[in-house]
């Protein structure tokens, strides 16, 4: 049964205007298997899950589904032959409730064609009880965090009893607990006969979710292999197309004097609680901690987006209130935030017009803003972080989610800020450019900037941070030194107050 081919993508090709982003991909899964898809930023993992959804049309190649060929010219087709998809930017209506977005589309009728509200509501609550989901249907979208979000939009998959699954990057803002929910969901689904495709940056959950695993690079087919038979490093060379032999840069900053200081910073509407620490200019500060400890919130309390109830904060010194988003950036902070996509992206402007937005005021020349310094601060992003595109006028949303990630770094980048604050700056972003935006940030510190981190990646924080301060339960567990310490006490003190 195992064995059994599900669907088989063969030769598929798709040109976009100046990207050949599909060069005769091929793709074969299995009834009853995971198979994760992995690949650079761009390397057109999303496209080839588009051609399947009847998103994209493809140019050539063909797609056959239980032996059949198929060409779904909409995703609505694609749902009534049994292929779902999660897609990578969540597209629900905010204003609508879960069950309205659950079922959009396919609304329960009664008599004269009205929606038949109850039924509607009683279904949603089957298909959460079945998936251990629980949420309100009659919850608005907008009231609830984006990880819950993330889980209405996986069941209304499942809902549809699809054969083929696709689950493009479906963790990248679930927390721990709900990661682990849905591989209970995902094994469930694989035990039915379901053929998963499941694509993700995060290579642990890889080689532990998946049976095979199908490498692209470049729009272009390299290996699949059984997941037994792969290694971190076997598919860090298969994807990045050399050996890495270091995922960090050496560390070349050095702290000098404090830049700021945070005393008692205590939030309104969250449980931060007196939370004091100096920064150092010139120093990378991580910041720890499970889910929900209160490492965003500590970032968004400083930044001003959500409400401080005490505090102080002293920059060089000097008392700094930060009480919103304008005045922090004037006072020289910034923030790039955890939700980005959602919240950061122009997506009918362009590229430079997206990199340049938070700067403008840099390029005014006598009344005029200089196209010249802009194409150039530009021309400086796409380079040191190897955005794909063809061109900076191309509109953003044409780019790869990776790549979008890229450009909202670089534009809080060339804010030149005195203390950056970074939520997840690697979320979303593949192991090649993952060094690269390790790159950036320490020359930032070499330029006596002030950088604090906030990361899941334990990792991470160990090998790009100087000290990494531990949250727990809203309050500081603890603080240590990076160079000399252990994830298991960074565990230990993460748990103090949980
Ligand atoms: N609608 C579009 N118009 C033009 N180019 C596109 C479009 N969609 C994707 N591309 C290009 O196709 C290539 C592959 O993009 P794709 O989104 O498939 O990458 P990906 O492997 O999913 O990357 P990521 O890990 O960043 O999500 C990229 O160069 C991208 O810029
Ligand atoms: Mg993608």
């Amino acid at each position: 049964m195992a064995n059994d081919v599900l669907l088989q993508m063969t030769d598929i090709c798709k040109q976009f205007p100046g990207v050949k982003a599909l060069d005769g991909v091929s793709l074969t899964v299995r009834r009853g298997t995971v198979h994760a898809l992995m690949g650079e930023n761009g390397a057109g993992k999303s496209t080839l899950m588009k051609c399947l959804f009847g998103i994209y049309e493809k140019n050539s190649g063909t797609i056959e589904l239980e032996g059949k060929e198929v060409n779904f010219k909409t995703s609505k087709e694609a749902l009534e032959n049994g292929v779902a998809m999660v897609h990578q930017e969540l597209n629900q209506a905010l204003k609508r409730t879960v069950m309205e977005n659950l079922w959009l589309g396919r609304y329960p009728l009664k008599f004269a064609n009205c929606i038949d509200e109850k039924k509607m509501y009683k279904d949603s609550l089957a298909l959460f009880e079945k998936l251990g989901v629980h949420v309100n249907p009659r919850t608005v979208m907008s009231t609830m965090p984006v990880s819950q979000r993330q889980m209405v939009e996986i069941a209304k998959a499942v809902s549809y009893d699809a054969k083929v699954i696709v689950f493009d990057e479906p963790t990248s803002s679930l927390t721990e607990t709900e990661v682990e929910h849905l591989f209970r969901i995902i094994n469930m689904l694989r035990d039915q006969g379901c053929g998963i495709i499941y694509i993700s940056h995060k290579m642990e959950e890889i080689l532990r979710i998946s049976d095979d695993v199908t490498i692209m690079r470049d729009g272009q087919w390299i290996a699949t292999e059984p997941a037994s038979q792969l290694t971190m490093e076997k598919i860090i060379k298969l994807m990045v197309g050399r050996e890495l032999t270091n995922r960090f840069p050496p560390k070349t900053n050095t702290p000098g004097e404090v830049a700021l200081e945070v005393e008692g910073l205590t939030a309104m509407y969250s449980h931060v609680c007196d939370v004091s620490f100096r920064l150092r200019k010139g120093e990378i500060l991580g910041i720890a901690g499970l889910d929900g400890s209160g490492r965003t919130e500590v970032l968004e309390n400083i930044f001003g987006i959500a409400t401080r109830k005490s505090g102080t904060l002293r920059l060089d010194g000097r008392e700094v209130h930060n009480r919103r988003a304008t005045e922090s950036i004037k006072n020289g902070f910034a923030l790039l935030t955890e939700e980005r996509r959602a919240t950061g992206i122009f997506g009918i402007l362009n590229i430079r017009e997206n990199t340049v937005i938070s700067s403008l005021k840099k390029y005014l020349k006598g009344g005029l803003l200089s196209e010249k310094e802009m194409k150039k601060d530009t021309d400086w992003a796409i380079q040191a972080m190897r955005i794909k595109t063809p061109t900076q006028e191309t509109k953003i949303r044409s780019l790869s989610g990776g790549n979008q990630q890229k450009v909202i770094l670089g534009r809080w980048l060339l804010t030149d800020p005195e203390v950056l604050l970074l939520d997840e700056p690697t979320r979303g972003i593949d192991v090649g450019a993952k060094y690269e935006i390790y790159q950036l940030i320490i020359d930032l510190a070499c330029r006596g900037k002030a950088v604090i981190m906030v990361s899941s990646e334990m990792p991470e924080l160990l090998g790009v941070c100087d000290r990494i301060l531990v949250m727990s339960g809203g309050r500081l567990a603890g603080e240590v030194d990076a160079a000399n310490t252990s994830q298991e006490e960074i565990m230990t003190l993460a748990a103090k107050y949980a």
